[in-house]
């Protein structure tokens, strides 16, 4: 496993060294949580010899959104999807990764000042390796419904992920922690479930997959919009619709999806097992499909992959 502070990494526009990547205490974007980000997964099949980044455009487009949204000009006015991707394959080419890997990309305020605004500062890119294994356990997590709710979409918009927002999400996973479940599940202020406290949602009823709309306070999960493809290309209906809270408990499977977790089932929710405890079929099928399909072993989404090798 690579040593992620012993990297070169991509800072202020240029490749440095992971030590030589520095921000000041004064830092605005730092003081005020003033930043957008993704965190983007490349995985290495040892047969091909090849690591592939998964939907790479799809994070910049997200990304390029969020940026929009906090005016950071520099990114939008510098940046498209190819260099995008051109500087993402020449961090993980320059470093030699031969294995998973997480890029977080991080977009921010680039100022010493104690103005809390986005406009008429100049903003900076920072992109670092990260050697992520599972973020959560695959085998089947215990959840629990947090007692903080989701920010509205007027207050701090979910869909744009931004590095402030994330109070949110520290504040509802702690609580699961502490309470003894591996993670929360979130409510929004109306009481719709609507993610986890870093993955989106899918319940399993009567053989139909239903996960909430995007418009219900969630982030649009690139790993969501994928498993919504593929289970519906192996003939599975899938519904976009609010979700209730005891929906939850009465649901057949359950399982949540992001980068970082990829597919990962969940068997008990508060103190309700979810069926009868274990693992269902549709979360393992899918599980099984999106992990072959990130290594590139199901060329038929060979579209959704960049390989960095030549
Ligand atoms: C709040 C939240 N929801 C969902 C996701 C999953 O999104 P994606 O599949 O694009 O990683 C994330 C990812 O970090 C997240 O932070």
């Amino acid at each position: 496993m690579f040593q992620y502070n012993q990297l070169k990494v991509y800072f202020r526009d240029q490749f440095v060294d992971f030590s030589q990547a520095n921000i000041s205490i004064a830092n605005t974007g730092f003081l005020y949580g003033l930043g957008a980000f993704t965190g983007i997964r490349a995985h290495y099949n040892t047969k091909h010899k090849q690591l592939y980044l998964f939907r790479p455009h799809d994070h910049f487009q997200r990304l390029y959104q969020a940026c929009k949204l906090c005016y950071f000009d520099s990114f939008t006015t510098n940046f498209t999807a190819e260099k995008f991707i051109t500087v993402l394959l020449e961090l993980l080419g320059c470093n030699n990764i031969k294995e998973d890997a997480y890029v977080r990309v991080t977009t921010f305020v680039d100022e010493q000042s104690i103005g809390v605004q986005f406009n008429g500062y100049k903003d900076a890119l920072a992109m670092f390796l990260y050697p992520l294994g599972d973020y959560v356990a695959t085998t089947g997590m215990k959840c629990t419904v947090s007692s903080w709710r989701r920010v509205d979409d007027n207050a701090m918009p979910s869909r744009a992920k931004i590095v402030g927002a994330y109070v949110n999400t520290a504040f509802s996973k702690t609580e699961a922690l502490l309470s003894g479940f591996d993670e929360a599940i979130v409510l929004d202020q109306t009481g719709n479930v609507v993610e986890g406290s870093a993955e989106n949602i899918f319940i399993v009823r009567d053989g139909t997959i239903i996960t909430p709309p995007v418009t219900d306070n969630i982030l649009e999960g690139v790993t969501r919009r994928s498993v919504i493809t593929i289970a519906r290309d192996q003939g599975w209906q899938v519904i976009e619709r609010s979700i209730d809270r005891s929906e939850l408990y009465f649901a057949d499977e359950i399982f949540l999806t992001g980068t970082a977790c990829r597919v990962a089932p969940v068997v008990q929710v508060d103190h309700y097992p979810i069926s009868d405890g274990t693992i269902g079929p549709i979360v393992q099928q899918l599980q099984t499909l999106y992990s072959a399909i990130v290594k590139g072993d199901q060329p038929d989404y060979n579209n959704w992959l960049v390989p960095v090798y030549q």
